[in-house]
């Protein structure tokens, strides 16, 4: 099994650049399932999450053709659903069980074809996510669901789902797109309140328009979808990762030096600014050739002020950078008081960054950091995608060796970072086999 070995002290300076976004990628690969035209993908990150849907699409009947870049950071992806017809439109647990986004398929599928059969995702190592937001909308839209062996099994009387006026009870971003999608080819208008308003929904949103949805409201929590016929294939160029931005960003906040993000969007990330920049970063932004450029400095052995931060859905603080934010906040004077609102087990980094000489605490929904914290190297092992970036990020800070075990998590979501980070001259190696992305 792979693990990442990496010897910290290292300031970063280069540039790097920012691969599409992982969790805009794999709705629009979903919502390739509402057209019978193909439909073609730019900028898809090259992560293992992004290969499973496109395998959980394979299974469903849909073509794929995929090509990479020749850095091998991103691919290009041409799916066609055409003909799904005849399959038996069923989503394999073996598949869902390593991507809880493989339910974003029951949305599209109800909407083109009136059935559906997906594995429930099962349990989750960050809390309990369960889909009740995504099944009661589309039971509202008149989707008979009934849950049997471990599946969802859906179908619409009639074959054709309806608009509705549905507020959801919680902020949620796979139910915002799952129900966007599906409303896309219901009869007559949805329209959704408290929707999740992420960039990677409106990124979704646009793909949608693209093929031919009439979609009002977009990036507000009032989407208003009137439903069509069919819709035509499309071209998108997903947008970029904000979290892997984000991730960049506290890298070099934790460990210091002098780095240019690049085609980015830093508004996304707006909220991440202002707490590294009340914590004593600096940045630059500026439009570059291909995007925004965003810069971000910390002067070595410059201090970090400790500050306060909780997470909340868009456009508040992300929990997708929580772990990352702690690894920084250990570098800061002071006490720190992070607080998760999101996921009610997000916190599982905590007790191997303490392993690094993190001081920490843990209350509940919350996590106290006493910086600053002198960090060394040991062995961590990574419990999911974001709890592993913060290790890389506190190997890069700890005075020694770090190796951080069990990468799949990291390789799920992070196109090729050990690249990207040896390119701004930090020393991490991949040891245990070939790199994935
Ligand atoms: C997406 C992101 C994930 C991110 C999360 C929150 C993707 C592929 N994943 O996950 O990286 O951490 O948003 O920004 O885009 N909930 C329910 N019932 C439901 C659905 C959700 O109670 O049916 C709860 C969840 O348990 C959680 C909260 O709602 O407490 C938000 O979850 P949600 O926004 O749905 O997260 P995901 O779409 O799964």
């Amino acid at each position: 099994m792979d693990r990442l070995v990496i010897e910290g002290g290292v300031p970063l300076q280069g540039h790097v650049v920012i691969s599409g976004a992982k969790n805009a990628a794999l709705p629009c690969l979903a919502a390739a399932l509402l057209s019978a035209e193909p439909v073609t993908l730019r900028h898809l990150p090259a992560v293992s999450d992004i290969r499973t849907m496109v395998k959980v699409l394979q299974a469903l009947g849909c073509s794929a053709e995929i090509e990479k870049d020749p850095e091998g950071f991103e691919l290009t992806a041409t799916l066609c659903a055409a003909g799904l017809e005849q399959g038996d439109l069923r989503a394999p647990y073996e598949l869902v069980k390593t991507m809880r986004a493989s339910i974003l398929v029951l949305g599209p599928l109800l909407a083109r074809f009136g059935k559906a059969s997906v594995s429930l995702p099962g349990g989750c190592a960050i809390g309990a996510r369960p889909v009740n937001l995504h099944l009661e909308a589309l039971e509202r839209m008149g989707a008979e669901i009934s849950i049997d062996k471990g599946y969802v099994e859906a179908q619409v009387p009639g074959g054709k789902l309806k608009g509705m006026n549905h507020t959801f009870e919680k902020v949620s971003v796979g139910a915002t797109e799952n129900i966007l999608m599906a409303a896309t080819l219901a009869e007559g208008t949805t329209v959704l309140r408290n929707a999740a308003q992420e960039p990677e929904i409106t990124d979704l949103a646009q793909l949608l328009v693209k093929m031919g949805a009439l979609i009002e409201g977009i990036g507000t929590p009032v989407l208003t979808i009137r439903g069509v016929e069919h819709l035509d294939g499309g071209e998108h160029s997903v947008v970029a990762d904000r979290i892997e931005a984000g991730t960049f960003l506290c890298a070099v906040a934790a460990a210091g030096g002098d780095v240019v993000l690049d085609r980015m969007i830093p508004e996304h990330v707006r909220s991440l600014i202002d707490l590294l920049e009340r914590c004593g970063c600096v940045f630059t932004e500026r439009q570059g050739q291909e995007g925004m450029q965003l810069r971000v400095q910390r002067e070595p052995g410059q201090k970090l002020r400790a500050r306060d931060v909780a997470t909340s859905p868009y456009p508040g603080f992300p929990t997708d950078l929580q772990a990352q934010v702690m690894a920084v906040l250990t570098q800061a004077s002071g006490i720190s008081v992070i607080k998760e609102t999101i996921f009610e087990n997000r916190f599982q980094h905590a007790m191997e960054l303490e392993r690094l000489g993190a001081n920490l605490r843990i209350d509940g929904p919350t996590a106290i950091v006493a910086g600053p914290c002198a960090l060394k190297g040991c062995t961590v092992m990574a419990t999911d995608l974001r709890a592993s970036a913060t290790l890389v990020i506190a190997g890069l800070v700890a005075e020694g060796q770090t190796t951080v075990d069990r990468i799949y998590h990291l390789d799920r979501g992070y196109a090729g970072l050990e690249r990207k980070l040896q390119a701004l001259g930090a020393r991490i190696q991949r040891v245990g086999g070939g790199s994935v992305s």
